[in-house]
């Protein structure tokens, strides 16, 4: 019999506990042994679960308790959970967890602490999409080209709904948390840090990059309008929420923010709740992963499953798939050396001489104009709405500052990447 004691019995943890006993039978005959939860950490005691498992809350009854065979970390959280995971893995524990923003700043030193202890994270990225396991055993003969996703269920949920039935914003951030989609705090959601914690962990895996979230370049939805979302609608975008990594030569680019992105490709297909990641390897060619990126049962599923292949196997491999620096040894591209398309929206006065001065501008800043087009937005005000041929991000940014500070501008400029 295998014992396992989770940390933090939340949307996931209850999650976990549920499956364990829900599937009991074809769990045990699928991991070969016997695994039960005897026991769960929370904050608060007062409040009922309707599990029956022991509750404490102090999560190092758990992980300081010799019976206890695999440590489940599921509450959250940076410092703390550090502390917690590695305590448990000095105390020889083998270790699940789902916390995103922790191996966002802590994957190599736990890989380092780990040494051939199990250390597994599946759910962590893309909720109950098996991506860590396609990336790190299924093309591991590949030298990545690209990893293009959805990486964050809240956002894309939002987006899909503000698309498609005009739904305000704040009315469906709070649908999103009542759903468990949401992280504890949603800013981390719908300002991109979510997907950037995921995108830093799958380009370790892929590219052996040992950034933190402060060296990427992270935009989130907030500053996406209803009249944005119409206009790319018109011109046949959908918006969504991308984490981008991509090889350029010895540089890695890795970016999130919100894109248009054509209708026609796949991965502008995937709404609600979904996510999707396209991976290119340079010999498999692309491949495409989808299903629900958050909620309970889905993310527990994936916890689920690295207790099971734990038990089974055992195994050691090292948790980020490599245990010395990748041959390749790539640097990350400068957020501001990074190119795309933009689409961009100036509202301004309609008055003469207001479009010469602003093609002007894009002129002076090495930018190349795609499309152009005027719409009334007032009595005396139009939107001008542009797209740019590949352009560099720093000459981007400094357009927009100069933009800004213009008399004939009468809202602040938007600007949105087209991938
Ligand atoms: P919840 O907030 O629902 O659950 C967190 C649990 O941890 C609660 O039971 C809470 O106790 C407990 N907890 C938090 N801090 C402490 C502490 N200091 N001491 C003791 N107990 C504590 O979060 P989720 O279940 O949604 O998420 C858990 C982890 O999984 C997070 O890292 C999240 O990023 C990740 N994740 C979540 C997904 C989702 O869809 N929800 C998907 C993929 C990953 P109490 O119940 O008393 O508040
Ligand atoms: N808050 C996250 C999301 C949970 O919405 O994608 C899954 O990681």
């Amino acid at each position: 019999m295998v014992k396992v004691g989770v940390i933090g019995v939340g949307t996931v943890g209850t999650s976990v506990v549920k499956i364990l006993n829900d599937n009991k039978e074809m769990i045990t005959a699928r991991a070969g042994r016997e695994v039960i939860v005897t026991s769960g950490v929370v904050k608060n005691l007062a409040k009922e679960r309707g599990l029956d498992i022991k509750l404490t809350d102090n999560p190092y009854d758990i992980v300081n308790d010799p019976e206890i065979d695999v440590v489940v970390e599921l509450m959250g959280g940076v410092d703390e959970a550090f502390e917690v995971v590695k305590t448990a893995l000095q105390n020889g524990k083998a270790v699940v967890t789902a916390n995103k923003a922790l191996l966002a700043y802590h994957r190599y030193e736990l890989q380092d602490i780990a040494k051939d202890l199990p250390f597994e994270f599946e759910a962590s990225v893309a909720g109950g999409i098996p991506i860590i396991n396609a990336l790190r055993d299924g093309l591991s003969a590949n030298h990545i080209e690209s990893i293009v996703g959805i990486m964050n269920g809240t956002s894309n949920y939002m987006m899909t709904k503000m698309t498609d039935d005009g739904v305000a914003y704040d009315a469906i951030l709070k649908e999103s948390q009542e759903l468990g989609y949401a992280e504890a705090d949603p800013t981390f959601d719908v300002g991109g840090f979510d997907a950037a914690h995921k995108l830093l962990i799958l380009a370790s895996i892929a590219y052996g990059i040992d950034a933190k979230p402060e060296d990427i370049l992270i935009e989130g939805i907030e500053n996406v309008t209803q009249d944005d979302i119409a206009f790319a609608k018109e011109f046949g975008y959908a918006v969504k929420l991308l984490a981008i990594a991509k090889r350029d030569g010895d540089e890695v680019e890795l970016r999130v923010h919100a894109a248009l992105i054509s209708k026609d490709e796949m991965i502008a297909k995937i709404d609600g709740v979904m996510n999707g990641i396209s991976v290119v390897g340079d010999k498999v060619g692309e491949t495409l992963y989808y299903g629900p990126g958050a909620g309970g049962d889905a993310t527990a599923s994936a916890v689920v499953a690295n207790i099971i292949d734990i038990v089974r196997s055992g195994k050691s491999a090292p948790m980020l798939g490599f245990n010395k620096p990748l041959e390749h040894g790539l640097t990350l591209k400068a957020k501001d050396a990074i190119a795309s398309k933009y689409y961009m929206r100036f509202n301004v006065m309609d008055k003469p001489g207001v479009l010469a001065k602003i093609t002007a501008l894009f002129s002076e800043h090495d930018i190349s104009i795609e499309t152009i087009l005027q719409r009334p937005s007032g009595s005396e005000s139009v939107n001008l709405l542009l797209s740019t041929h590949m352009a560099v991000e720093r000459n981007i940014q400094d357009v927009i500052s100069v933009v800004k500070t213009l008399d004939f501008v009468m809202a602040d400029p938007v600007m949105i990447r087209i991938v």
